[in-house]
């Protein structure tokens, strides 16, 4: 069975690398190699790398070699669905024995391309919650009340939330804080007991002002470069 931390990340910022369909086999070694040489444990942050499915099994063998307890292992989805006849989704099933900690769930990516419903994404909260996966429950400010409605309050402790404003996903455009404090106001009151990130083009640069007011960010682009991601670890 995977296991995972019940949602719960204290005083450490929780800093999750979002690679999306980026890198082959041969690539990510190179970064996990990288990074390896860079990481120091001169930081306060839980790190989770989400590679594609395909490199799942090559994170896990080289993470075990790490000397730090992180990065943890997460994907980028989870099927709504348990192991059985559903071609092509990758279920809790296939992940055993991965030790998968966190399953990012219902990226605004995945609502936009592949018509992930709110239903669908807590249908995914389930699948992790009750296989010791922690979800990591993407939400955008227009949506946040329909989401949580969407999902059983009694999971919302076990789950973390990250605000992805669509128009800074990318682009290079982070959110003002000011508007992202009113969001994560709105994203705690709406999921009581969660954990809240934010994400939408951070980076080493901006990172600390959103550490301020949230448990920790969600990185894509700034993810891809071992070097920069070691810089932004350091930041925490
Ligand atoms: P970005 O992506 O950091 O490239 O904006 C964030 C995300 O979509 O997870």
């Amino acid at each position: 069975m995977v296991s995972g931390n019940g949602g719960i990340v204290d005083f450490m910022k929780l800093v999750v690398a979002n690679w999306k369909s980026n890198k082959n086999n041969g690539e990510v070694i190179d970064w996990l190699d990288g990074y390896q040489a860079k990481q120091t444990t001169n930081h306060n942050a839980t790190v989770v790398i989400c590679p594609a499915f395909t490199a799942v099994s090559t994170v896990w063998e080289k993470l075990k070699l790490f000397r730090e307890k992180t990065p943890f292992l997460g994907v980028q989805d989870i099927s709504s669905f348990p192991a059985g006849r559903y071609t092509g989704a990758i279920s809790v099933k296939n992940l055993e024995g991965f030790d998968v900690k966190y399953a990012i769930v219902g990226h605004s990516e995945r609502r936009r391309y592949f018509g992930e419903s709110h239903q669908a994404v807590a249908n995914k909260v389930v699948q992790c919650v009750e296989n010791g996966i922690t979800p990591i429950v993407c939400v955008d400010d227009e949506y946040i009340r329909q989401q949580s409605v969407a999902i059983e309050s009694k999971y919302y402790s076990k789950c973390v939330v990250a605000y992805e404003e669509l128009g800074a996903i990318g682009t290079g455009n982070n959110e003002p804080l000011d508007h992202v404090s009113k969001v994560i106001d709105l994203i705690r009151s709406s999921f009581d007991g969660a954990s809240v990130l934010y994400g939408g083009s951070v980076d080493k640069d901006n990172i600390k002002g959103y550490l301020e007011i949230t448990d920790g960010v969600l990185v894509g682009t700034a993810s891809l470069d071992p070097d920069h991601f070691a810089q932004l670890v350091e930041s925490c």
